[in-house]
């Protein structure tokens, strides 16, 4: 491809009824790199994934996929994307094989390329020995790779990711995040949705923040850093009760908060000034602090700063 974006939209918007969804959304992908779409539950990740897939009609707004138009170019989109959704879509009763040999014939290959791009998918995502079992014996972990695989068989250029890795243990998070990179490296690009930012900080080159119908802040990791949040204190206070009254003092200037780990997070300049002025106002009889230490923000302070809640670090497994 050789589009300089690999997804443009500008303005989408988009109500359920009388519920605003997107209210003016506007991203980018470059070609050949990774865009983290973060957002809350409910913020219209998944809304905003499914327009820029044609699966629903933005109400508003225009947007491009491969240079295509999601609305009037629907088929070339079609042809140019894969999209792994947030709940796998894979045919239960058939093995992982097959599924991958019925993607191939749906994508026009014949019976025995078909075959032989299955094999080559299943040996990518480690799922050789699973493939001749039927997907409904398949871990959680498993559905996902072979979903992700099932949207490659055709060589898309453009790959959508809504929450690739919810409810997935650790190992095959780890699976799922090489298998990411190895595509991105490959030349394809990628709109990711997620709520984990350890996930973004691993793999974007660019983070979006949904919030309130819109994108609030947008850049590279580091920037967001710098620009949103800056630098935090980190006080561990010396005993339960020092912790409470100091939380009380801070209210909601607190930018972590761990009552067990007896430690509380306060944004700061990370100048000698400041952080001298803030120990001297939050514990003025200098006896509740027992340690801190000034940090370079997280994307977890960058979350809490945008969107003025913390970002959720599990959530419930896709499948129960
Ligand atoms: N088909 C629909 N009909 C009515 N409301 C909908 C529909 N799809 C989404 N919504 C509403 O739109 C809002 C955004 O939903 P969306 O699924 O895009 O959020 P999300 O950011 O993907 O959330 P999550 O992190 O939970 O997946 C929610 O309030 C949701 O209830
Ligand atoms: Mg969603």
């Amino acid at each position: 491809m050789t589009e300089q974006w690999a997804v443009q939209a500008t303005g989408l918007t988009k109500s359920y009824g009388k519920v605003r969804v997107l209210s003016g959304v506007d991203l980018q992908v470059a070609s050949g790199t990774l865009l983290a779409l973060l957002g809350a539950n409910g913020a219209g990740k998944t809304t905003t994934v499914r327009i820029l897939s044609t699966l629903t009609p933005a109400d508003g707004g225009q947007a491009t996929v491969g240079g295509f138009d999601v609305l009037t170019q629907r088929h070339q989109v079609r042809r140019t994307i894969s999209l792994t959704g947030q709940y796998a879509a894979l045919d239960e009763p058939q093995t992982g094989l097959e599924n991958l040999c019925m993607m191939g014939r749906l994508c026009g290959l014949s019976g025995a390329g078909a075959r032989a791009r299955a094999g080559e998918l299943l040996e990518r995502f480690d799922l050789v020995d699973a493939g001749t079992r039927r997907v409904s014996t398949y871990s959680g972990g498993m559905r996902r790779r072979l979903d992700l695989a099932a949207g490659l068989v055709g060589h898309p250029s453009v790959i959508f990711l809504d929450e690739p890795t919810t409810g997935l243990d650790p190992r095959s998070r780890q699976t799922m995040w090489a298998v990411i990179k190895d595509l991105v490296a490959s030349g394809v690009s990628v709109l990711l949705t997620t709520q984990y930012l350890e996930e973004a900080d691993q793999l974007a080159d660019r983070v979006a923040v949904l919030d309130g119908g819109r994108v609030v802040a947008e850049g590279t990791v580091p920037q967001l850093k710098r620009d949103v949040a800056g630098e935090r204190l980190d006080l561990t206070l010396a005993d339960r009760a020092a912790y409470l009254e100091i939380e009380a003092r801070l209210g909601t200037r607190a930018a972590h908060r761990d009552p067990t780990a007896l430690t509380i997070g306060v944004p700061t300049d990370g100048t000698g000034a400041h952080v001298r002025a803030l120990l001297d106002e939050l514990d003025p009889t200098r006896d509740a602090v027992a340690r801190f230490s000034v940090r370079g923000a997280t994307l977890d302070d960058v979350f809490l700063a945008l969107t003025g809640q913390p970002a959720s670090t599990e959530k419930e497994p896709a499948h129960v």
